[in-house]
């Protein structure tokens, strides 16, 4: 009887540690982490967001793609802002480059608070939290970021490619991709809405308009369009040539919900945004959302905080970075050491230094 009850008590105790799991290392992120370590970080961080989206709105998206590439590969802790000597780190991959863009903000913002507050603040919450301002900045819904995350110090150019979904993924493909992180396939369609801004590359797309020198006749793509985008993407482009388009032709510096009123109309412009509106299932999604842009925009922000928790580091996981571009010299990571470290002094190691020491 007695061993009965222990038995019963260490199962609910066990039971009730399992369930508590997922949401205790979620928990771990807290809103106003910085409350008191370093009370400015989050307006700082606003202010070199509000600054470059003075002088280019379209940085507002590179920044929101900024936080879904960190997130997708090692989680969310900056590791996509990491530098290697030989280009082999996930910047360097092509889903990255050249697209990917932003990085000059989260290093004005770094230096920013790190005048403030000397090695507090993470790269990676900074980059969470500039993905929040651009929100905000192009007519978005406001929502709090909980943070505390740690940088990584692993960059390796292959994760990107393994894990990044591609323009070319299918339904399934694409629900695989986000399942691998924990996000339903709901979710999936529910941040694809954040194609209602932005640029793409002729590269992304290319495959969808031209066989070769043969214009492919793609029955998601209508025909106007695909004209349009043939005569601004030439079968000759390559990766490297730098015309871009609007992902939403319709008000592509807004993050409203007309990138779904597009879909029906085969104005979606990656074969995987197309995707949402052929598959029933996602299609119900993607309509309950070009109907009613309250419920995206609500379902939006949820989402991105579930996004911005995926595989973090915390407590003392990882390290925060002096510079986002490199881990810290390995030395320069004993506790206590911070005040004889300068931000700018170059007390920083490669990537490919740490990986081959
Ligand atoms: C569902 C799977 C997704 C695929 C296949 C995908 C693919 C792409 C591609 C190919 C581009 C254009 C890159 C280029 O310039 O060539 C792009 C742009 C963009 N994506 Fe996605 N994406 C996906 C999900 C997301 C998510 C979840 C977000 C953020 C929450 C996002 C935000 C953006 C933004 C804002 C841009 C424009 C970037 C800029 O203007 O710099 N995407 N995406
Ligand atoms: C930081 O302050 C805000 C506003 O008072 C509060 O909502 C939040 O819970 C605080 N967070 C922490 C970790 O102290
Ligand atoms: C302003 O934006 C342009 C791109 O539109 C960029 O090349 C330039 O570096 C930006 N300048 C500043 C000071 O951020
Ligand atoms: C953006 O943030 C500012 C300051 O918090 C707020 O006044 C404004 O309403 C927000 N914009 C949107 C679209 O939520
Ligand atoms: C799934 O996620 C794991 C852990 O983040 C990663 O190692 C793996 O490459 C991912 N696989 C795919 C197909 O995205
Ligand atoms: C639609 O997408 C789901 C994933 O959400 C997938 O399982 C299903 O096979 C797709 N349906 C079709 C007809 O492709
Ligand atoms: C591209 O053209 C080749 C040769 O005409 C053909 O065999 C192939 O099926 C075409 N591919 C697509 C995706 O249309
Ligand atoms: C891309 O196209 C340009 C112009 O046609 C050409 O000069 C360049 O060599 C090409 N680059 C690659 C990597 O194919
Ligand atoms: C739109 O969604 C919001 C948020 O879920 C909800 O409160 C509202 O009733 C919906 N509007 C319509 C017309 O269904
Ligand atoms: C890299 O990170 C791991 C775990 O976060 C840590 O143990 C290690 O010391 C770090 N390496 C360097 C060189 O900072
Ligand atoms: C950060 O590190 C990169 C790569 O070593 C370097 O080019 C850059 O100047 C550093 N930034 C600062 C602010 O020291
Ligand atoms: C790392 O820090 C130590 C101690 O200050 C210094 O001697 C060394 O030169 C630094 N290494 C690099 C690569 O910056
Ligand atoms: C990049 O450099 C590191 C050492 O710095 C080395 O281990 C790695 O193999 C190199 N990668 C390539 C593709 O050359």
């Amino acid at each position: 009887m007695a061993g009965q009850r222990v038995v019963a008590a260490v199962a609910v105790a066990l039971g009730v540690c399992l369930l508590q799991l997922p949401a205790a290392s979620r928990g771990q992120l807290q809103v106003g982490f910085y409350n008191t370590s370093c009370p400015n970080a989050e307006t700082l961080v606003r202010q070199a967001v509000t600054n470059a989206f003075a002088n280019d709105s379209g940085i507002a998206a590179g920044l929101i793609r900024l936080h879904f590439h960190d997130c997708f590969v090692r989680g969310c802790d900056a590791s996509v802002l990491l530098t290697s000597p030989n280009n082999t780190a996930e910047r360097d991959a092509a889903p990255n480059n050249p697209s990917l863009r932003g990085f000059q903000v989260i290093d004005a913002a770094k230096a920013a608070v790190e005048q403030s507050c000397v090695r507090t603040v993470s790269c990676a919450d900074i980059v969470a939290f500039a993905a929040r301002d651009s929100v905000n900045l192009t007519g978005g819904v406001s929502y709090q970021v909980p943070s505390g995350r740690r940088d990584g110090n692993v960059s390796v150019a292959q994760d990107a490619l393994d894990n990044l979904p591609q323009p070319t993924f299918t339904a399934a493909q694409l629900v695989a991709s986000f399942a691998n992180k924990s996000l339903t396939a709901e979710e999936m369609v529910v941040l694809s809405g954040a194609h209602t801004v932005g640029r793409s590359f002729c590269s992304s797309f290319l495959a969808r308009i031209w066989n070769n020198t043969t214009p492919i006749v793609d029955t998601g793509l209508s025909p106007g369009y695909a004209a349009l985008l043939r005569a601004l993407c030439p079968s000759n482009v390559n990766a490297s040539t730098p015309t871009t388009t609007a992902v939403d032709p319709s008000t592509p510096a807004t993050l409203d919900n007309n990138y779904y009123k597009l879909l029906p109309l085969n104005l979606g412009l990656f074969f995987s945004d197309n995707q949402l509106r052929v598959n029933a299932t996602l299609s119900a999604s993607a309509s309950s959302f070009a109907a009613n842009e309250t419920l995206w925009k609500e379902k939006f922000v949820a989402a991105m905080v579930k996004m911005g928790s995926i595989e973090v580091l915390t407590g003392s996981q990882g390290e925060v970075r002096l510079n986002c571009s490199v881990v810290n010299n390995r030395s320069s990571s004993a506790a206590g050491m911070e005040t004889s470290y300068h931000y700018y002094s170059g007390s920083t190691m490669s990537v490919d230094e740490v990986a081959s020491s």
